[in-house]
């Protein structure tokens, strides 16, 4: 298989002295959902922000490799909250990463129908955001970030304020658009239930300066998730380790 994503010796420091986190390797598979949990203020959003090279590398490298394509971006990332403009209707919120990289109105106006149906709201595309619901607004979030056709997802905590239907829904929905489109996922949650029901690893990030202290591979038949016996083994096995995390960091040691 494919690395699509690499980093090595990898630190980032905002101050230019104390680390962040550091010695951070990290391979990502093509096609793989890798989860990513871990002490608050680690670093778990500053590393989804380094590999998408919205901020540099203190220290060692991040390799991101994709096709290189004219009509692509290779990287797409969806935030807590959506950030819809809200002066522009749904499907020119839709369409906004798509400015500034080559693809002609037709392909848009494919895409905004594409996206929209993979996540469930085909009629809404001509509503303003104040007209959608907090769940609505998160799919189109997400629907934006489809909308350049990325290899690559990065999802900082992207359900975290929604009720808890809503957000089963919306979790099913991203397993089904990723096992339809093949990308490569890195999701941060602060669920543990969530980061084993989705991922096919599920990563750890803790200790000051942070790196990943574990690495959970869940080898568990998706459809099997949820409520089996193993499913719930495999929660308590990272809620203990992220305890023992959380421990570890805010003493100190
Ligand atoms: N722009 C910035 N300037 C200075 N420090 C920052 C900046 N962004 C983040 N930090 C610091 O870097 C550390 C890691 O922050 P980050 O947001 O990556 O944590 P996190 O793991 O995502 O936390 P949470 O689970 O609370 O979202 C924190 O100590 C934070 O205060
Ligand atoms: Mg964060």
């Amino acid at each position: 298989m494919a690395t699509v994503i690499h980093t090595t010796d990898l630190a980032v420091s905002f101050d230019g002295e104390t680390p962040v986190f550091e010695g951070l390797n990290l391979a990502i598979e093509k096609g793989e959902f890798v989860t990513l949990v871990g002490v608050s203020g680690a670093g778990k959003s500053t590393l989804l922000r380094v590999i998408a090279d919205l901020i540099p590398a203190f220290r060692g490298s991040v390799t991101v490799d994709t096709p290189d394509d004219p009509g692509k971006r290779p990287i797409a990332m969806v935030f807590q909250a959506a950030n819809l403009m809200p002066w522009r209707r749904v499907k020119d919120n839709i369409t906004l990463g798509l400015e500034g990289i080559q693809v002609t109105d037709a392909v848009k106006r494919e895409r905004v129908a594409w996206t929209l149906k993979l996540v469930g709201l085909d009629e809404m595309a001509e509503r303003w955001p104040y007209q959608l619901s907090g769940g609505q607004r998160q799919r189109i979030g997400i629907a934006r970030a489809l909308a350049v056709d990325p290899d690559i997802l990065l999802m900082d905590e992207p359900f975290g304020a929604l009720d808890a239907i809503t957000r089963t829904a919306l979790q099913d929905e991203l397993l089904r658009i990723w096992q339809e489109t093949g990308k490569s996922v890195l999701f941060v949650t602060h669920d543990i239930e969530e980061a084993v029901y989705l991922g096919d690893r599920v990563l750890l990030l803790g200790d000051s300066p942070a790196r990943i202290v574990e690495t959970y591979t869940v080898g568990i038949d998706r459809t099997e998730r949820r409520e089996s016996e193993a499913f719930l083994r495999q929660v308590e096995r990272v809620r203990a380790g992220l305890q023992a995390a959380i421990e570890t960091t805010s003493t100190g040691a």
